[in-house]
């Protein structure tokens, strides 16, 4: 097969892997669900029998989707009767392991399933820059750690595995691109789904004043492991080309771009736009316990999760099932000796932007 009919595809997380590790994506996660709670108080509800509906966008396993959508719904019943029936959808691509996500959902102990009778629990396998809900239908929308997934790898980054660290011109081009298209699709077809007086909250990553997304010694200890593979015969130098992380953070002017000059797109304006920066987790039990060894394998562990299976997605096709564990095997040994070995804080730059439904259609 021809290097260039190979067409790598972001990949889902690695569910076995992401719940455990994914203590650190709930940095940032606590301000944005203040925001959400704020959302709920203020929302127009729709009357019984129509179902109040709130939307989880990228949900993954549903493990940091329960705190959100648990406060939101407790907020709610302090507005409604016990019986008004809330419909909480939780989407993804379709690979994703819903799976998992209903197990979450039946056995945490922190579900809002567990809490409310009244709520009922759906999901939705289906890329989320399309319309994948009923027009007018939602009253909440929340989606954390998701919409910096690009749709899809526009190009391989010569130099590094994640884009802001490249200085090839073409690939930035391309890649800033893709996030532009992807922000504006994302943010049109909510603009069709919330219900009007609507809100969506959405945290993902934003940008350094350097204009780099963060993680800078995570994604540079995996450049570094990857090199030494191919050095060592692991991964042919092709492989290695096309193994590109499509993941990228916004700055303030691309929130607004789609939103320019009128501050309105599709029904939708931004209530609220800020940029943060994130606790590592991680780094902060480093200091207090000062064990290296632990920091470099709890963020190798969240790396392999988040990152690895669209990393090992570019090998070369074949019996690959036993060589992506191999490659994931070895590359988590090997970032986590690395992070070990110079520990520092990593930099996580995030975005918490709420988007807001006209009432009417004026
Ligand atoms: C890092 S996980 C975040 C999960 C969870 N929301 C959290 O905060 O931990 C990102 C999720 O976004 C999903 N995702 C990425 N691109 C997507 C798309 N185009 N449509 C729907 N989900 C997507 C991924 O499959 C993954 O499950």
């Amino acid at each position: 097969m021809r290097e260039s009919s190979i067409v790598v595809r972001p990949q889902p997380m690695d569910s076995a892997t992401y719940t455990a590790s994914s203590r650190l994506q709930a940095a940032g996660l606590r301000p944005a669900i203040t925001l959400f709670e704020e959302a709920a108080r203020t929302v127009p509800l729709p009357k019984t029998p129509q179902p109040i509906a709130i939307a989880d966008y990228g949900a993954a396993t549903g493990y940091n989707s329960l705190l959100p959508i648990g406060a939101a719904i407790g907020i709610i019943r302090r507005r409604t009767r016990p019986d008004h029936a809330i419909l909480v959808a939780h989407t993804d691509v379709a690979d994703n392991d819903f799976t998992a996500l209903f197990t979450t959902l039946t056995e945490d102990h922190d579900s809002y399933l567990k809490a409310d009778p009244a709520t009922f629990a759906s999901a939705v396998g289906r890329s989320f820059y399309q319309q994948i809900l009923p027009s007018d239908s939602i009253v909440l929308g929340w989606s954390s750690w998701a919409v910096h997934w690009l749709s899809r790898i526009p190009m391989p980054i010569p130099d590094h595995v994640q884009i802001s660290y490249s200085a090839d011109d073409e690939a930035r081009q391309a890649y800033a691109r893709q996030a532009a298209e992807d922000w504006h699709e994302f943010v049109a077809f909510r603009g069709r789904e919330l219900a009007p007086g609507g809100r969506l909250v959405v945290l993902t990553v934003g940008v350094e004043p350097d204009g780099s997304s963060g993680f800078k010694a995570a994604f540079d200890a995996i450049v570094a492991a990857l090199r030494q593979f191919v050095d060592d015969g692991l991964l042919s130098a092709g492989e290695a080309r096309r193994m590109s992380i499509p993941s990228i953070g916004r700055e303030e002017k691309d929130f607004r771009a789609p939103f320019a000059p009128s501050g309105r797109f599709e029904g939708l304006s931004i209530e609220h736009l800020e940029l943060f920066k994130a606790e590592d987790r991680f780094w902060a039990q480093f200091q207090v316990d000062g064990d290296a060894r632990a920091f470099g394998a709890n963020w190798a562990a969240f790396l392999r999760a988040s990152v690895f299976p669209t990393l090992a997605a570019a090998l070369d096709p074949g019996p690959i099932e036993e060589r992506a564990t191999q490659f994931a095997d070895r590359l988590e040994a090997a970032v986590a000796a690395r992070l070990a070995a110079a520990p520092e804080q990593m930099s996580i730059p995030l975005a918490k932007v709420v988007l807001v439904k006209r009432r009417t259609s004026t």
